[in-house]
């Protein structure tokens, strides 16, 4: 999936662009609430991780049916004036958020595989096999560093699209805007 597969649109789709805002507004709910899980009572935490991990898996699962999406419907070109550096950032940092966003609740489903308490996405079944320590502290430790990196990779996706709207001033933010006129 590349940026060079683009079409002769000049704006998103109404299906690209809901299931962009709605990961997107998942994405803040679990990278700000998600430092707290560590600080609640045990049964508090695992009420708590029924939301986080149900929450976590759709949008695992959402990003498979945006990657489906994007292929049926390939996003509009960027801005002639755009240098090719930044049209290389914006490639690497697309993909980017791709790879680590889907990697972000494999990591989690790892920790809670071995954590020593249950975790029930939707309710529905228990994703616990029972407590592993040294698997535990190590999908833990990669599931805060991705974390991190995806905060990292989200603040500058948002720097990027203000920068095109205030000092370029071209369509690239309006034209993911739910009533964005392009
Ligand atoms: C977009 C997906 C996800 C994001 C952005 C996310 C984010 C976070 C963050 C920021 C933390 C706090 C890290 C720390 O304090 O060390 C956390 C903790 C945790 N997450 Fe996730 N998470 C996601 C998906 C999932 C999924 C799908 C599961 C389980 C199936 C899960 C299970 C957990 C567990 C068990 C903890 C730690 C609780 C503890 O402190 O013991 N996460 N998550």
């Amino acid at each position: 999936m590349s940026e060079e597969t683009t079409s002769a649109r000049t704006k998103y789709d109404g299906v690209a662009k809901t299931l962009h805002w709605i990961v997107a507004l998942l994405m803040i709910v679990m990278l700000t609430a998600g430092w707290t899980l560590g600080d609640l009572p045990l049964d508090e935490k695992v009420q708590t991780l029924v939301i986080h991990s149900s929450l976590g898996l759709s949008v695992f699962i959402l990003m498979f049916i945006r990657l489906y999406w994007r292929r049926k419907n390939p996003p509009p070109a960027l801005p002639d004036h755009m240098p090719a550096w930044q049209v290389t950032a914006s490639k690497f940092s697309h993909h980017g958020l791709y790879f680590f966003v889907i990697l972000q609740p494999l990591l989690g489903l790892g920790q809670s595989m071995y954590a020593d308490f249950d975790v029930r996405p939707y309710g529905a079944f228990n994703v616990n096999m029972g407590a592993n320590e040294t698997l535990y502290g190590i999908f833990h430790e990669l599931h805060e560093i991705n974390a991190m990196i995806l905060i990292a990779l989200v603040l500058l996706h948002l720097g990027a699209a203000l920068y095109h709207h205030f000092v370029q001033k071209d369509t690239v933010l309006k034209r993911m805007l739910p009533y964005g006129k392009v």
